[in-house]
């Protein structure tokens, strides 16, 4: 299925690590749809994954860069605007690791300095992305700007541990830089808020397997796979969604919406 919903458009995609990364089938759909894309990921992310194959499917370049180096992204904006030969149309942030979960800290044991280089690179990097881009004029009229978040922001999951609030913060930066903006160049900015995925930065939370089991019993249609959700969010590139910003939009089955689910308790 491919309409070329995103001809001529023009994108920067991140966090794609290797084929199970939600970002990697977003590029693939985003480049299905017609649209012209650039990659980046952590310049130690490249060592170790699997990103120029997917750069040569679908003839694009990889420039790295720490979303956490201002340095690194205004080069990544200039580096792309270079290669569009214009302004860029989306960027997708899809860039999560926590620190603490990552050593098997508690919640009620956390190490504050990785606590802030948690929301240091999951969440705040959202905010420079955008300030950056800002600053550049480098988005066209009526672009998009989108992050990827988890339910974790609004509820608890004991094991998510200080990605919660990581998320919260992602969820608030898009509906606060999402007014600057709208009233700029009628560019959107949008979080997803998708089902549990099993890629690596999901299978690094404790007991993932056993909670994506449950959380597709709780959703009336099941866990949303990760091509679906690259489905979702390239329409959200997309001229079909332009009045839609500073939402937390949920990718997740129905899962937001159920108190009690006769699947579960069944089981
Ligand atoms: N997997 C899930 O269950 C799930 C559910 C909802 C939301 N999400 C979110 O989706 C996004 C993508 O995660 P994923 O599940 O595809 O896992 P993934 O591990 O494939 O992707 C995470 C990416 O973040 C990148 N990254 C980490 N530190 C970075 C840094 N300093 N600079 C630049 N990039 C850096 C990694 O290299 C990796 O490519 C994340 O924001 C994650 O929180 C995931």
């Amino acid at each position: 299925m491919s309409n070329g919903i995103l001809k001529g458009k023009k994108g920067i995609i991140s966090g794609a690590l290797d084929s199970n990364s939600i970002a990697w089938k977003i590029a693939e759909k985003a480049h299905a749809e017609g649209a012209e894309i650039v990659l980046t990921n952590a310049p130690v992310a490249l060592r170790l994954g699997t990103i120029n194959e997917l750069a040569e499917k679908t003839n694009s370049i990889v420039i790295p860069a720490d979303a956490t180096s201002e340095e690194d992204i205004n080069n990544l904006l200039d580096q792309s605007v270079e290669r569009f030969g214009g302004k860029i149309d989306f960027i997708l942030h899809s860039i999560g690791m926590s620190i603490n979960v990552r050593k098997k800290k508690e919640y009620a044991d956390i190490k504050y300095d990785w606590m802030q280089k948690t929301f240091d690179i999951s969440a705040i990097s959202f905010h420079k992305f955008m300030q950056c881009a800002f600053k550049k004029d480098c988005i066209n009229e009526w672009g998009s700007i989108l992050g990827l978040s988890y339910i974790a922001a609004q509820r608890t999951f004991p094991d998510y541990g200080e990605m919660a609030q990581s998320k919260a913060l992602l969820e608030s930066f898009a509906r606060s830089f999402g007014y600057y903006w709208a009233k700029k160049n009628n560019v959107r900015v949008n979080t997803v808020s998708q089902s549990p995925t099993l890629t690596t930065a999901g299978k690094g939370i404790g007991g993932f397997q056993d909670f994506f089991s449950y959380s597709n019993k709780m959703s009336p249609l099941g866990n949303a796979p990760a091509e679906a959700c690259a489905d979702y969010c390239v329409s959200l590139f997309s001229d079909y969604t332009r009045y839609v910003t500073m939402q937390n939009l949920y990718h997740d089955g129905g899962f937001s919406n159920m108190g009690m689910a006769p699947e579960v308790l069944e089981s």
